[in-house]
């Protein structure tokens, strides 16, 4: 069975103060929480990795970061590269969010490279995709995410499908509290699966978690991860709340005692 992960992008919100305290608070909250198959992350700020990471020790809970440089090391001002990340221990990445593509003009090829960089130095990259309100509209949702898929993966080799994570992130869903449906979720959900399946064959394909990111809150939560293809979620606004953010780690929980 796929793990079930529930994200936390924090994006650019909590200072150092509110990342310990939120962080010892989870740590608190979700003690009793030690369900296989249960993953829950949170992704501060570059900067309150190290603290984020201090308040969560001894707790399953882990850190990601929300970005990674495509280079090693080097005269590039202003980033951090995967090296940096693994010497802080820090398990995850994201990549290739839909705001670092609109506002860094961030393409496929950079994106491909990031997820590389990542995984040459044992970090799981949350890979995001998800098409536009105006290429839904226009009937394109496919042919995005295919896009996006065989950019992203061009030359990417994979050996389990545990390595990596996808978030599948409708860009109209984000931050805007319209929330694709369970239908055109999984329906989404489903094509990138398939597409797994064709590219790197049927094990990496069902060990993938997949989730969906986009207005998720414990309103609409069960009702997305109960879905086939939907393996937990990366949530922005609700996770900055502790008590819908540990409401929807114990929906988690639900979904994966009763099976799916
Ligand atoms: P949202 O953001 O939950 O606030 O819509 C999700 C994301 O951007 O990852």
């Amino acid at each position: 069975m796929r793990d079930i992960i529930i994200a936390g992008n924090w994006k650019m919100n909590k200072d150092a103060g509110e990342t310990a305290q939120f962080c010892s608070a989870l740590k608190g909250r979700l003690a009793d929480v030690t369900i296989p198959g249960l993953r829950v992350i949170v992704a501060p700020a570059f900067v309150l990795l190290p603290a984020a990471k201090q308040a969560l020790a001894g707790s399953r809970i882990e850190a990601s970061a929300q970005d990674v440089s495509s280079q090693a090391k080097g005269a590039f001002t202003g980033e951090v590269s995967a090296p940096m990340l693994a010497s802080l221990q820090v398990s995850y990445a994201i990549v290739g969010h839909s705001e670092r593509r609109q506002y860094h003009a961030e393409s496929n090829e950079l994106v491909r490279n990031k997820v590389q960089m990542l995984l040459d130095h044992r970090i799981i990259p949350i890979m995001c995709i998800g098409e536009t309100l105006d290429q839904r509209e226009a009937g394109e949702t496919e042919a995005v995410l295919e896009s996006q898929l065989s950019g992203c993966f061009d030359g990417i080799e994979l050996s389990t499908g545990k390595e990596l994570v996808i978030a599948y992130e409708p860009v109209w869903a984000i931050g805007t509290g319209k929330t694709a449906t369970s239908e055109q979720a999984q329906q989404a959900h489903a094509f990138i699966r398939n597409w797994l399946n064709n590219r790197f064959g049927s094990q990496i394909a069902q060990n993938m978690s997949i989730l969906y990111g986009g207005s998720m809150k414990p309103g609409n939560c069960e009702e997305l991860i109960s879905q086939p293809d939907i393996d937990g979620g990366l949530i922005g606004g609700a996770s900055l709340k502790i008590d819908d953010f540990a409401d929807m780690v114990h929906t988690g929980v639900s979904v994966l005692k009763k099976g799916k």
